[in-house]
C-alpha cells in the first residue's frame, strides 16, 4: 500500500514522478505529493485525492529540476489530509522523505523525538522516520572526504531503531545530487538509465524509462547519484546486485483503448492463461514441468500434505486448488486464510508443503504466514505474479503466474491464472503419484482448451451489460454454486462487493437452505453457477427452491442447456467445458457482471473506495 517514486539524473524529475505515481496509483489513492529540487531548494507539493489533484496543484505552481521524490498514499496513521500526505520533512528541513510501510514503534520514537524538541506537523508514523534521520545526521560526525557517507550512516542509525516495515526514498537538503533508498518489508525497485536512476515501489513506473532494473532485498540501502549507484546490506556491507531485464512493456501498463484496467485485464485472460501454461505442459510425459520449485522429485514425491494460504481472491483460488489437488493427486490439502494461519498454531505434520498464493507478492499476512511456517521448518513455495516481490524472495521456491501487470484493484486475470497454475500443479503431483499417462494426457487437453473457452465466454459481454442494467439497483445478491463452482460463487460475490458496494454473499448452493434462503425475496436476485456436470441436477433443484420463493434468478449455464430457460429469469451462456477448467471459464461472466453493475452505479471501477491493490498492512 502506498506507492513511492524517486528520480535523479539530468532530465525533469517531475515528468517521471507524475507518470510513475499514476502507474502506482492502484497502491493507494487518497492523497499524493512530490518534492522536487527547483534549483535553490526542494519544493514540496501535496494534495488530497488522486494524482490529478496533485498535477493540478503542480500546474498552478510549476517547479522542476533533476531530482525528486513522490508518493501516493493509502492512509494508515491519520486521515487523508494535506498535512498527512507525503513527502515529510525531518529536522529543520534537512531531510525529506517518502515512506511505504508501517512503523510499529512510532509512538515511542515520537515521544523521544518530541522530548528532544522535534516538532511534528502530521499524525503519520512516517514523519517520525524523517525526524529520526535528521537526528541521525546530528549525532553522526562529518566525513569530509565523502559527505554522502554521513547521510548513509544517519539513515542506517535511524532504520536500526525502526520496528515494522519500510520502503523509503530520502532526499537531503544539503546534498541535492543524491537519493538514498532503503527497504525492509516494503518493495523497492531501482531502474538504471543512462546518467539517471529511478526508484519505485514496483517496476510498472519504469516501463518505457529503462529496461534494466534491480530488485532491492530486505535490509539493503541504495545510494543513487547521476554518476552511479551502490547498494549496501546491513550485515554484508557493499553488495554486487544482479541487474535484471525489465520484462513489462509500456503497453502492458497502459489502457490501450479500454475504459478501465479491469475491463482490459478481463479481456487479457485468454492470453494470460496461455502465458501461465507456456513451456509448462509436457505432452510427451503427460505432465507439467516447473522450473523454480527448488525441490527434487523425491522431495516432492514425499509430500504428504499441502497447505494453500492467501487472502481475498487468492484465497478463493486456493479453494479451487484444494479441489483440484485432492481430486487429481490425492494429497490432502487444507486452505488457510493467511491472516489466521500466521497467528494460529495448527499442528503441521512433517512433509507438509506450504504454498503462499498471491498476485502482488506483497500481502503482509501471506508473507508473515509463509515466514512463520518456514521458521517452523516447513518448505514454502510462492505462487505469485509479481517477479522479485517480497513473497517471491521469501519463499524457498515457486511458480510465477506470468499474467503481466494487474493494475485494476479487483483481481481478475491473476485469479484465472492462479486456478490454471494450481491445475498444472495438481497434474504434476498426480503424475508423480498414481495418475495414469492417459489421465495426464486428458488433463493437458482440458487445460489447453481454457484460453479458447475464455475467449468464447467473453462474447457474453453485451448480454451481461443488459443483465446488469436490470439488476443494478439490487441491494443484496446471492451467488450459489457447487464443487468447483463454489469458489466461483465466492469470487463473484467478492467482485461485486468490492467494486459496486452492493452486498453479496457466496454459498455452496445446497447450504442455502440452512440459512441464507431466508434472505430470498422478490428484491434479492440469486446468481446460480450451473454448468453441466455431476451436480447439475442438484443445483437445478436448489434453483427451483429459490424460484418457488419468488427470488429472481440469473444463471451462468452451459450454452446447450435445454432446461435452464424454463427456470432462470436471465441466462448467461458459457461454453461447455470439462469440470477442472470450469472455475476459469465460469468466473468470466461474473467479472463482467460486477464491472457493468459498478459502472452503472457510477463507481470508480479501478480504484474502489477504501481499497488498495497490495495490502502491506495486517
Ligand atoms: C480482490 C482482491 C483482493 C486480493 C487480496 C490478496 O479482487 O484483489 O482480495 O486478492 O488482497 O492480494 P494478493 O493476491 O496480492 O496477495
Amino acid at each position: 500500500m502506498c506507492g513511492i517514486v524517486g528520480y535523479v539524473g539530468s532530465d525533469k524529475a517531475g515528468d517521471f514522478l507524475l507518470s510513475g505515481l499514476r502507474r502506482l496509483e492502484y497502491r493507494g489513492y487518497d492523497s499524493a505529493g512530490v518534492a522536487i529540487h527547483g534549483g535553490e531548494s526542494f519544493h514540496i507539493t501535496r494534495a488530497v485525492g488522486r494524482i490529478d489533484a496533485l498535477a493540478g496543484s503542480l500546474g498552478q505552481n510549476p517547479v522542476d529540476g533533476p531530482i525528486g521524490i513522490g508518493h501516493t498514499r493509502w492512509a494508515t496513521h491519520g486521515p487523508a489530509t494535506v498535512e498527512n500526505a507525503h513527502p515529510h520533512v525531518g529536522g529543520d528541513g534537512e531531510v525529506i522523505l517518502v515512506h511505504n510501510g508501517v512503523i510499529e514503534n512510532f509512538q515511542t520514537l515520537k515521544n523521544e523525538l518530541v522530548e528532544k524538541g522535534y516538532v511534528f506537523l502530521s499524525a503519520t508514523d512516517s514523519e517520525v522516520v524523517a525526524h529520526l534521520i535528521a537526528e541521525g545526521l546530528r549525532v553522526t560526525p562529518e566525513t569530509p572526504a565523502d559527505p554522502s557517507q554521513r547521510c548513509v550512516q544517519a539513515v542506517q542509525w535511524a532504520i536500526a531503531q525502526l520496528r515494522g516495515t519500510y520502503g523509503l526514498v530520502i532526499a537531503f537538503r544539503e546534498h541535492p545530487d543524491m537519493l538514498i533508498a532503503a527497504r525492509f518489508g516494503s518493495p523497492l525497485v531501482i531502474g538504471i538509465g543512462n546518467g539517471e536512476y529511478f526508484v519505485a515501489s514496483d517496476s510498472s513506473p519504469l516501463a518505457g524509462c529503462t529496461d534494466r532494473i534491480v530488485y532491492m532485498a530486505d535490509h539493503q540501502l541504495a545510494l543513487l547519484r547521476r554518476e552511479g549507484f551502490s547498494v549496501m546490506h546491513r550485515e554484508q556491507g557493499k553488495v554486487n546486485v544482479q541487474i535484471q531485464p525489465l520484462e513489462a512493456a509500456e503497453e502492458a501498463v497502459s489502457l490501450q483503448g479500454y475504459d478501465h484496467y479491469m475491463l482490459k485485464e478481463i479481456y487479457e485472460q485468454p492470453e494470460s492463461l496461455k502465458n501461465a501454461m507456456r513451456g509448462r505442459l509436457d505432452e510427451e510425459n503427460a505432465t507439467a514441468v516447473f522450473g523454480g520449485l527448488n525441490l527434487t522429485p523425491q522431495q516432492l514425491r514425499s509430500v504428504e500434505r499441502i497447505i494453500l494460504t492467501g487472502c481475498g481472491t487468492s484465497w478463493h483460488s486456493a479453494l479451487v486448488g484444494e479441489y483440484l489437488i485432492e481430486e487429481l493427486a490425492r494429497i490432502p490439502v487444507s486452505v488457510e486464510y493467511a491472516s489466521e494461519l500466521r497467528y494460529r498454531n495448527p499442528p503441521i505434520e512433517n512433509n507438509t508443503l506450504v504454498f503462499g498464493i498471491t498476485q502482488s507478492g506483497e500481502t503482509a499476512d501471506t508473507l508473515a504466514a509463509l515466514r512463520e511456517t518456514k521458521r517452523k521448518g516447513h518448505r514454502t513455495l510462492a505462487l505469485c505474479n509479481v517477479v522479485g516481490s517480497s513473497i517471491a524472495q521469501a519463499a524457498d521456491g515457486g511458480v510465477y503466474l506470468h499474467a503481466g501487470p494487474e493494475i485494476g484493484v479487483a483481481s481478475t486475470k491473476a485469479y484465472t491464472s492462479q486456478c490454471c497454475v494450481l491445475a498444472m500443479l495438481a497434474l504434476y503431483f498426480g503424475r508423480i503419484r498414481h495418475l495414469s499417462f492417459e489421465a495426464g494426457q486428458n488433463i493437458i487437453r482440458d487445460l489447453q482448451r481454457a484460453p479458447g473457452a475464455v475467449q468464447e465466454a467473453l462474447n457474453c459481454n453485451e448480454h451481461v451489460k443488459a443483465v446488469a442494467e436490470k439488476y443494478k439497483d439490487a441491494t443484496n445478491i446471492l451467488y450459489l454454486g457447487r464443487q468447483y463452482n463454489f469458489p466461483t460463487a465466492l469470487e463473484g460475490a467478492l467482485k461485486l462487493k468490492e467494486i459496486s458496494y452492493v452486498h453479496a454473499e457466496g454459498y455452496p448452493a445446497a447450504e442455502m437452505k440452512h440459512g441464507p434462503i431466508a434472505l430470498v425475496d422478490e428484491q434479492t436476485p440469486s446468481v446460480f453457477i450451473i454448468p453441466q456436470g455431476t451436480t447439475y441436477d442438484k443445483v437445478m433443484a436448489n434453483m427451483e427452491e429459490v424460484k418457488a420463493r419468488g427470488g429472481p434468478i440469473i444463471a451462468v449455464a452451459s450454452k446447450d442447456d435445454p432446461h435452464i430457460n424454463a427456470v432462470a429469469d436471465d441466462v448467461i451462456h458459457i461454453p461447455d467445458v470439462p469440470s477442472i477448467i470450469q472455475p476459469i471459464v465460469s468466473v468470466v461472466p461474473l467479472q463482467l457482471l460486477s464491472y457493468h453493475i459498478a459502472l452503472l452505479r457510477g463507481c470508480d471501477v479501478d480504484k474502489p473506495r477504501n481499497l488498495a491493490k497490495s495490502v502491506t498492512v495486517e
